[in-house]
């Protein structure tokens, strides 16, 4: 059986993924079985901000695996403390809760957002809601996808978690509509990713943030996509000049070697959390707080953030220059871009089975979307091959 054949044989169909068997990364780029070599337009959903197999966090990884890597928190370790020292110092936030996955950060700022309605706000028992966005992707838990405006994420997954109010993203009127007494947090991307890359109205955020402050709704910002880098700023709800009660990463966080995830947040809300309330056996383990802390470092070595915003408005406007009917739009920030296609015309994942044997790897967003979000080391001579090989596609298919 060839590997594509024993994959399909073995393993769930939860997804559909172009037909390549990636052998090797590095930096930017990653090799097929039969060595051939592509450039990496999907950074494993946002998660390889740093590169493939970056040398200093493989070596952070290799060093710390061979001193101490999974104790659980029953015990203090000599790297959990510093890595989240410098990670609430980056973010401005004063405490750190560390999880594995972005849905279980996700979740962390749930239970945190009820439990500080109940206890400091004053919400009646069994009251508090949360306000979410139609358009919303944060994660494939229960609680999760029952506040998915997507019919196919919670479709005969129920019954679904009740507590949850959508409102139209973009839209800060809706959000002051549906604050009421009992409203715990306003839960949103400050870009949405999974949506297609979608970019609310200047202003948004900050306008949302007013509205929280003014009706003790705390702000929180999933920024597990759109943190560390990849919008041009380390955090995107900074393009508001926003600071959230509440604030999730992951991806970038593990250096694109391992899962690590945050929630983290204003000190009366993190106080909400007592010993027994909410743990994971793998969060903040030694192995994982080494690599996100090397990672977190070399963010900052490399300027990562500043080339994200600098080579993003590059790419951004090489691929707003392509001339093709097939392009309805071409909307980013940072390296942080979709291609919104004309379905007439194109289906996205054409698009990048096209680009897949030009030697560019990329995935489609829903029907329409195709994404660019390459490694933040990426070059603008990789940006440019990409942009090229991207214009013989569309000018072909
Ligand atoms: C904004 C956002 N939140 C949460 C998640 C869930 O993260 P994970 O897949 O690590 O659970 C994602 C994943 O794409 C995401 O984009």
């Amino acid at each position: 059986m060839s590997t594509l054949e024993q994959e399909a044989r073995y393993c769930a169909y939860n997804y559909h993924p172009l037909p390549v068997v990636l052998v090797k990364g590095e930096g930017p780029y990653v090799w097929d079985d039969s060595g051939k070599r592509y450039l990496d337009m999907m950074s494993a959903y946002s998660a390889v901000s740093h590169g493939h197999c970056h040398p200093r966090l493989v070596k952070a990884l290799t060093e710390q695996a061979q001193r101490l890597t999974i104790v659980s928190r029953a015990f203090h370790t000599d790297i959990l403390a510093p890595f989240l020292k410098m990670i609430c110092e980056m973010t401005g936030q004063p405490r750190a809760l560390p999880m594995n996955t972005g849905a279980e950060a996700v979740e962390t700022a749930l239970k945190a957002a009820r439990k500080w309605a109940y206890a400091e706000k004053g919400v009646a028992a069994g009251k508090a809601e949360i306000i979410v966005c139609d358009g919303n992707f944060h994660g494939r838990t229960i609680s999760i996808v029952s506040f998915s405006s997507e019919a196919q994420y919670k479709h005969q997954f129920g019954p679904l978690t009740p507590g949850f109010k959508n409102i139209a993203y973009g839209d800060a009127a809706a959000l002051e509509a549906a604050i009421t007494e009992n409203t715990a947090a306003f839960l949103v991307e400050p870009i949405q990713g999974e949506a297609g890359i979608v970019i609310p109205p200047a202003g948004y955020l900050t306008k949302c943030a007013e509205l929280c402050k003014r009706h003790n709704v705390l702000l929180i910002c999933d920024e597990v996509q759109s943190g560390l880098g990849r919008t041009g700023k380390l955090l995107a709800c900074q393009h508001d000049g926003v600071q959230p009660d509440g604030l999730i990463l992951g991806k970038a966080l593990g250096g694109g070697l391992l899962p690590v995830s945050l929630f983290l947040a204003r000190e009366d809300v993190m106080a909400v959390f007592d010993p027994g309330d909410h743990g994971s056996t793998f969060g903040g383990n030694p192995l994982a707080s080494a690599v996100a802390l090397e990672a977190m470092k070399v963010l900052q070595d490399e300027k990562l953030v500043e080339r994200s915003e600098r080579l993003g408005a590059y790419m951004l406007q090489r691929l707003q220059a392509i001339k093709s009917d097939a392009i309805l739009e071409v909307r980013g920030r940072g390296l942080f871009i979709g291609i919104e296609l004309d379905p007439q015309r194109a289906r996205a994942r054409d698009v990048c089975e096209h680009l897949m044997v030009k030697g560019v790897l990329s995935k489609e967003t829903h029907e329409t979307v195709v994404r660019m979000a390459p490694p933040l080391v990426i070059t603008e001579e990789q940006i440019d091959e990409t942009v090229a090989a991207l214009e013989q596609v569309l000018a072909v298919i």
